[in-house]
């Protein structure tokens, strides 16, 4: 039997089901800006438009900021401490899964919760090693020149290559998705309106102008981050 009993947001029974509210707004919106903005990076990269793919890239490190600290302080079911469960419960949970009698949740469940944050430390690894890749011609991250050559070619090769380990989470992702969807979970539903079927009372969730200080502050220290960068060479 997974233990449902040691994550907070596992539902109990089927008793009195009603829509409450799973998602606030920011973590809704963080998520389709997300894959939104990954996609654009992934095409611009493709087809050369550089200064999209360069803005794209910061925003999507600022949004990836913008959730450690909503998962540090925002809405009770956006907390990495109402998802984030020992290993041992991911796996009971996986294998719960394989005999269909894994437990619903309201928030990620103990697998996905793992999911999540291989998600974003990939995506601060894809965007982190952008700021040091060269295309050698006329691309180059802020901090290109600020190290070796032999440092940003690391960096270039790790950035291909962190994007197809990426791009395969991204497929396992989807796919669990669209596993819990035949099952009649409506992930997809909630992710989009906020609100699923639960035998739970609602969790708390925060104000929306704290997610704007939250964003501002997001939006502030990859600013800070960036004016690190030595100005652009006149060789270019
Ligand atoms: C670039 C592609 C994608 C990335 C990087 C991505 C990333 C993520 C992340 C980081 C979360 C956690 C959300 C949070 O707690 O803030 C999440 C959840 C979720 N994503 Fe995606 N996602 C992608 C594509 C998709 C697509 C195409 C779908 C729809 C089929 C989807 C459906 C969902 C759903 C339903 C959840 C909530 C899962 C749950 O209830 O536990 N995602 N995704
Ligand atoms: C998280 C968002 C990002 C994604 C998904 C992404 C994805 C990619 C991909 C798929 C490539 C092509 C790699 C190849 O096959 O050669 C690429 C190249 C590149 N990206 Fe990004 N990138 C992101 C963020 C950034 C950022 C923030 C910068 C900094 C400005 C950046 C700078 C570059 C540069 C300079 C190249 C050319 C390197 C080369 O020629 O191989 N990227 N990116």
């Amino acid at each position: 039997m997974p233990n449902a009993g040691s994550h907070p947001g596992a539902r109990t029974s089927g008793e009195q089901m009603n829509e409450i509210r799973v998602w606030d707004l920011p973590v809704r919106v963080f998520h389709w800006a997300l894959v939104l903005l990954v996609t654009t990076s992934w095409i611009t990269a493709q087809t050369g438009f550089d200064e999209i793919h360069e803005w794209s890239g910061y925003s999507v490190l600022t949004l990836v900021v913008f959730r450690i600290l909503w998962g540090l302080f925002g809405s009770e079911n956006a907390r990495f401490s109402r998802f984030l469960t020992p290993p041992a419960v991911a796996w009971d949970h996986l294998k719960a899964t394989s005999t269909r009698t894994a437990p619903h949740y309201d928030t990620h469940n103990p697998a996905g919760g793992w999911m999540v944050i291989a998600l974003l430390l990939m995506l601060l690894l894809q965007a982190g090693t952008g700021l040091f890749s060269s295309d050698d011609i006329l691309f180059e991250g802020p901090f290109a020149a600020a190290v070796s050559s032999q440092w940003s070619e690391w960096a270039k090769n790790i950035h291909a290559r962190s994007f197809n380990i990426m791009l395969a989470l991204v497929a396992v992702h989807v796919l669990a998705v669209g596993l819990h969807e035949l099952h009649g979970e409506r992930l997809i539903k909630a992710m989009w309106f906020g609100s699923k079927r639960s035998d739970q009372a609602a969790a708390a969730q925060r104000p929306l102008w704290l997610a704007a200080i939250v964003l501002a502050l997001a939006i502030a220290a990859v600013w800070g981050l960036l004016s690190l960068a030595p100005p652009v060479s006149a060789g270019f």
